[in-house]
């Protein structure tokens, strides 16, 4: 049986592969896509997830959550590694809706639809999940399990020298989401940078004839021009694609219980991510890091997973717009 997800994101481009990937997979059910204000404002964010449906057209459409305004604003105006729109500034077609729910408010209703059997993928600021937590106190307890892409153990941050960007949007959602009592696993920055999208591995992509093609290389070529100007780098980081192989192949991780909170008042340390770590720990274990992970096996899991994909989706007719 495929696994019920649901995909909380902030497109963002390693959004964008991560949802197409799931989207196609045949072990994995995406019940609904919400939407997050983080790599772009909140309007933009719910109108790139239907750009990805609209490009991708994926054989059964899931359910769209909107994004609303985080209640301590974003603290930041988007990050200009994937362009002022988040996808790269490529002009895509899409027809948007106007008539959807509130992210969070999906969020409660597709758990309750199948109580202990939907994972949440969290790729973007945790803002609707604490919402989903706060407006239904019992839902922690039906999320079969959540899955946070974000944080730092050891290393530095990527927005702040201390703070992941997804935790540093909204540290106050996040805190609520550590805290609450709720089967967690953390993809943190120090296992997601380790897996670099060298200009080798994008060759390997499944080719322009193809929709899947067409689209994650725009994108991702689109992102890679970002990271060398912003960061230097001849590679890209695809954080939310890392989180969503440590969703379908967990073998190819190493899973360590910690003791994890979130730090909301700092000046210089805001968003950082606390582990109790000492000898003797005063705090409870309550999230399961990831520590370790085999590169190359994810790097071949997504290509993989991408070719798969193109396949089904050349399989379909092709998509026709406003659907
Ligand atoms: C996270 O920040 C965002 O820019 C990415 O989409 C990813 O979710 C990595 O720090
Ligand atoms: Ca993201």
């Amino acid at each position: 049986m495929p696994k019920k997800v649901i995909f909380d994101v902030d497109p963002g481009i390693d959004d964008a592969v991560a949802v197409c990937m799931g989207l196609f997979d045949p072990n994995v059910e995406v019940v609904a896509i919400t939407s997050v204000g983080g790599n772009v404002p909140p309007a933009q964010a719910t109108r790139n997830v239907q750009v990805i449906l609209s490009q991708v057209d994926p054989p059964r459409w899931p359910r769209i959550g909107a994004a609303t305004a985080p209640d301590h604003g974003l603290p930041t105006e988007g990050r200009r590694i994937f362009g002022p729109d988040g996808l790269g500034g490529v002009a895509f077609e899409v027809a948007v809706r106007r008539d959807l729910r509130p992210s969070e408010k999906v969020i409660c209703d597709e758990v309750r639809a199948a109580p202990e059997a939907v994972t949440i993928l969290a790729c973007g600021p945790l803002t609707n999940i604490a919402r989903a937590f706060l407006r239904d106190p019992e839902l922690p307890y039906l999320v079969g399990q959540l899955i946070i892409v974000g944080g730092t153990v050891s290393g530095p941050g990527n927005i702040t020298p201390a703070a992941e960007f997804n935790i540093y949007c909204d540290p106050q959602a996040a805190r609520t989401v550590f805290r609450t009592p709720c089967t967690k696993f953390l993809i943190p920055l120090d296992v997601t940078n380790q897996v670099e999208l060298t200009l080798d591995w994008l060759q390997r992509l499944p080719d322009e004839t193809t929709r899947i093609g067409r689209f994650v290389r725009k994108i991702l070529h689109a992102a890679f021009r970002g990271y060398r100007q912003e960061l230097g780098l001849e590679a890209i980081r695809i954080h939310d694609v890392v989180g969503l192989v440590a969703l379908t192949h967990p073998e190819l991780f190493t899973f360590v219980e910690m003791a994890g909170d979130v730090e909301t008042i700092g000046e210089l340390t805001l968003g950082a991510t606390v582990f109790d770590r000492r000898r003797v720990p005063a705090w409870r274990h309550n999230i399961a890091v990831a520590t370790e992970v085999d590169k190359e096996g994810v790097l071949e899991e997504i290509i993989r997973s991408l070719h798969a994909a193109a396949a089904v989706a050349e399989s379909q007719p092709p998509p026709i717009m406003g659907k």
